[in-house]
Order: structure tokens, then C-alpha cells, then sequence
């Protein structure tokens, strides 16, 4: 029999995706806002507590980087308490936590890739909250596997690819930034990375884990790294080669022509904002391809996979 897995989060980025592919490995049930509101702890108590998985997924958080510096009490509520209460329900009953955390945990002060014994070290509101998220969790006791990612994008939601194309109907010049590095991940390949981890701990795949001994941090970005100026330039790149039926390139566009011609490279300091990002924030892999066998494509052809081979629309 497949397993019970609750997923919350269900209407975002990693959560869309999740919500197509897990149900090879479990009977999902999604939990969108309406159904679970994560800013309170008796509702997800009460979901956990009635739905009974063996896995909760956790494709929810706080994302607005930016808005967190002056909205901390609710990303604290949202990127701590609540996986805390998901954390403490799941070791009640048994059940293990797959959670997902970021790269902007880290200060960005290195020039190699992070590992997960790397020190963390914060630099805004939104990575302090993603790091104090891992550490309740990790100290429930609850059996959990926390995936560090970063730079997600999809063909829906808010992040830069929709950004960039969206500017790129406006504006001739785009000034972007140059002196931020890291590996932009594309949210379909981190949903079948960890449906297929969630295959080898359940015995679905006839893998040969058990969290017991795989549980705890785990690195999962797209292979390769650039910084968001080049990032921006390979999607016009991409954009302009794109077969003009695209329905998700027509939504970002507004059936717009583009009419970018220039990237323009800034640095950091050109572009204040709220929050302070890592200069570097580029993960290692190393152990999630030693544990898992796990392998994500480069930066690049997860970018050059949307544009020929887009993601089915979801729900
Ligand atoms: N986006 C990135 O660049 C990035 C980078 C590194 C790590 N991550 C991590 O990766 C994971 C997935 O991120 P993502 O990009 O898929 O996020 P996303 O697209 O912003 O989706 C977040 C989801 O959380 C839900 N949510 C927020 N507050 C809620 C509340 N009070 N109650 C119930 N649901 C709530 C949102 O619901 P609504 O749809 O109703 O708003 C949304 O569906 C997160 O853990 C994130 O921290 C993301």
C-alpha cells in the first residue's frame, strides 16, 4: 500500500510541481492556504492529527525576502513555528518531515561551493527565520530530511525568470545585477529530486533507506553557477528563440513583443534593497549525489527545459 503524505504548500513554485509527482510514490493530500493557514498552530495540529501521513511535505514558507525585513513576526510564524508544530505533530505519530530551506542561510563570504556543516550565518529577516525553521526541526526529534535550495523559478508564481521577461516587454535596458553568485533551480527538478528520495525512504522504488539512517540536511540546487546578470542574459537568449505558441511564455509576456536589447551589469550597491543578500551563496551537492545518487542538470539546461519542454499546467 503507498504510503499517506500530506503536502502543504500545495499552490506554490516547488509546491505545484510536488503536487503532480508525488502521487507516484504516496496518496497525497494538499493543503493550500484555504485548508491549512500555517499562521495558526491548532489548524495544522488538527490536519496532521486527522490525516495521519507517514510523510508531511512542507513546500510552504515565507518567501518575500525583501518584505520579510519589516514583516517579521509573520515569516517567523510561518518559517518557524509552524514546521515546528509540523515537526513536534510528526514525531508524535511516527511520521517523517521533508522540509525545504535555502542557500540564504549562509553570509556569502566563500568562493567555493557551501556544504551543509558550513556554518550558517544569515544576512536578512528571511534566512535568520529559514535557519531558526531547521534548528526546531531538527531538535523535535521528528525523523526529517531538510533540502537546502536556492534560486527557484517555474513557469508560474514570482521569481526572476517571469520578472526578467515581464521587464523585457517594457524596458530596451535592463540593469541586473553581477556581483551576486549562485545557481538559479528550476522547481519541477527539485520536485523530482525529492520524489524520488521520498521513492528510496518508502520503499516504493525497492530503495534501500531508511530516514533513520539518511535523515538530516541535504544540499539540492541545480548544478553550475552564475550570477543573476548572466542568468537574465540567457533567458533573453532563450526567449528569443522560443515557438511562439508557448502558453506560459505568452502569460509572462502579455503577448507582448520584447523589446530588451541591452543587459546592463550593476553591482549590489546600484541596487539597494531591504534585505542584504549573499555575494556567494552557490551549494555543494556532494551529498545528496553520494546518499541519493541524485544528480541535477546545470543551471543552464534546466533554463534551456522550460523553454522547449514546459512543464504540464497544473490545478
Ligand atoms: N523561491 C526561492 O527562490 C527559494 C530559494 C531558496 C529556498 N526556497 C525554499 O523553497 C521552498 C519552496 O519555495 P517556493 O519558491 O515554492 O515558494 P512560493 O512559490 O513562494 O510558495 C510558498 C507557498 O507557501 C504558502 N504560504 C505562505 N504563507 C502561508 C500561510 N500562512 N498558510 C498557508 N500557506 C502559506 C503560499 O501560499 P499562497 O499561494 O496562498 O500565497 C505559497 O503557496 C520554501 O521552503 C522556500 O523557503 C525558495
Amino acid at each position: 500500500m503507498k504510503p499517506a503524505i500530506v503536502l502543504i504548500g500545495t499552490n506554490g513554485q516547488v509546491g505545484r510541481e510536488l503536487h503532480r509527482m508525488l502521487p507516484r510514490v504516496g496518496e497525497v493530500t494538499p493543503l493550500d492556504r484555504t485548508r491549512l493557514d500555517l499562521t495558526q498552530p491548532e489548524e495544522i495540529r488538527r490536519a496532521i492529527r486527522t490525516f495521519h501521513p507517514a510523510f508531511i511535505v512542507n513546500a510552504a514558507a515565507y518567501t518575500a525576502v525583501d518584505k520579510a525585513e519589516s514583516e517579521e513576526s509573520v515569516a517567523r510564524a510561518i518559517n518557524v513555528e509552524a514546521p515546528a508544530v509540523m515537526a513536534e505533530e510528526a514525531n508524535k505519530i511516527g511520521a517523517a518531515l521533508i522540509h525545504f530551506s535555502t542557500d540564504y542561510v549562509f553570509d556569502g563570504l566563500k568562493t567555493s561551493p557551501y556544504d551543509e556543516d558550513d556554518p550558517a550565518n544569515p544576512l536578512n529577516v528571511y534566512g535568520r527565520t529559514k535557519l531558526e525553521g531547521e534548528r526546531a526541526i531538527q531538535a523535535s526529534g521528528a525523523a526529517h530530511l531538510i533540502l537546502r535550495t536556492a534560486w527557484v523559478y517555474a513557469t508560474e508564481g514570482k521569481n526572476f525568470l517571469l520578472t526578467i521577461l515581464r521587464l523585457a516587454t517594457q524596458r530596451e535596458e535592463l540593469r541586473i545585477v553581477r556581483d551576486q553568485i549562485g545557481a538559479p533551480t528550476l522547481a519541477g527538478e527539485l520536485a523530482r529530486a525529492a520524489t524520488n528520495i521520498l521513492a528510496q525512504i518508502s520503499g516504493g522504488d525497492g530503495g534501500p533507506f531508511s530516514l533513520a539512517d539518511v535523515g538530516g540536511i541535504y544540499h539540492m540546487t541545480a548544478a553550475g553557477e552564475t550570477s543573476w546578470c548572466d542568468f537574465a542574459s540567457a533567458i533573453l537568449q532563450e526567449a528569443a528563440a522560443i515557438p511562439a505558441a508557448c502558453p506560459w511564455f505568452a502569460a509572462a509576456t502579455s503577448g507582448l513583443p520584447l523589446i530588451a536589447r541591452r543587459i546592463i551589469p550593476i553591482t549590489t550597491n546600484d541596487y539597494p534593497t531591504p534585505a542584504r543578500r549573499p555575494a556567494y551563496s552557490v551549494l555543494s551537492n556532494v551529498r545528496l549525489n553520494r546518499t541519493f545518487s541524485l544528480h541535477l542538470p546545470d543551471w543552464r539546461t534546466q533554463l534551456h527545459s522550460v523553454f522547449v519542454n514546459p512543464p504540464a499546467k497544473t490545478h
